[in-house]
């Protein structure tokens, strides 16, 4: 599998954390996914959608413990290169598929399904991208089926300034919603709200990553830190704007039904 080189000066935020070792890009973590799985209640046999899959983790967690069929959306021919690798290796062939595609043009992918899980992907776009985005989530639903999301969350009051210094030091579009927004987004499409909640931003907090993702991560995150400068930089940056913002900012999760 050959890698396309980073430029961690100019990189999205995602791509330097995947590079210095992450495997949980999304603001609650593993924790926050934990609470979606939970309220989702996947049975054998059920199908999911997932868009941005990254490098597969959680569609091949999904395959082993609820014996679910995944198929996995994501851009970047990177990530679906090593996700399609972690799927061989977990064995998971004949029930995870990794797709390269585009989230805005879900109409390409032919099936509807029991539930779609997003997390960490419609905080990146604009108004009129979420508006599409989850549009499509809505038609790739089943009636009767779920919309699973873990999104960015901000207190209003604060969210223009926010807005702005995400976006400056993550370089993309961070575009967080206040929770009351993020529902609204979904009742948009018509989709009806079953539970959400809320939680701090975990994702660079290194006690949340040893407990979530293992103390060999860490210490991965932490030697290229020092052996990398600019990576180092670009994930301190990071981190002093989420501590900075600490009371403003964490994660949402959302469970939502479309119409049976
Ligand atoms: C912040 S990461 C989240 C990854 C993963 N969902 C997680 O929670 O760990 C965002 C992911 O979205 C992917 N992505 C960005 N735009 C996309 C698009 N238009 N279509 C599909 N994937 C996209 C990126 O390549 C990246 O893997």
């Amino acid at each position: 599998m050959t890698q396309t080189q980073i430029n961690f000066k100019t990189a999205p935020g995602h791509q330097v954390l995947a590079a210095a070792g992450k495997k949980a890009l999304r603001p609650g973590g593993f924790t926050a996914t934990e609470q979606l799985f939970t309220w989702a209640n996947f049975q054998p046999g059920d199908t999911v959608l997932e868009l941005a899959a990254s490098f597969g983790y959680s569609a091949i967690a999904l395959a082993q413990r609820y014996g679910v069929q995944v198929v996995g959306v994501e851009k970047n021919p990177d990530s679906v290169a090593r996700a399609q690798a972690n799927v061989a290796a977990a064995g998971l062939d004949g029930q995870v598929k990794i797709i390269e595609g585009d989230i805005f043009h879900l109409e390409q992918i032919p099936d509807q399904f029991d539930y779609v899980l997003a997390e960490a992907i419609l905080t990146m776009q604009s108004a009129t991208g979420k508006a599409k985005i989850l549009a499509g989530i809505g038609d790739r639903l089943k009636p009767g089926g779920h919309f699973l999301s873990h999104e960015l969350r901000v207190n209003r009051s604060n969210a223009d300034t926010i807005h702005r210094e995400l976006s400056s030091t993550i370089r993309v579009n961070a575009n967080p919603l206040s929770p009351q927004e993020w529902m609204a987004a979904c009742q948009a499409v018509g989709l009806t709200i079953e539970s959400h909640d809320v939680g701090p931003m975990t994702l660079l907090n290194p006690q949340i990553i040893a407990k979530e993702e293992g103390l060999p991560t860490l210490i991965k995150m932490g030697w290229n830190m020092l052996t990398r400068p600019v990576l180092r930089q670009r994930v301190l940056a990071m981190r002093d704007t989420f501590l900075r913002h600490g009371d403003d900012l964490g994660y949402v999760v959302i469970c939502a039904q479309k119409e049976g």
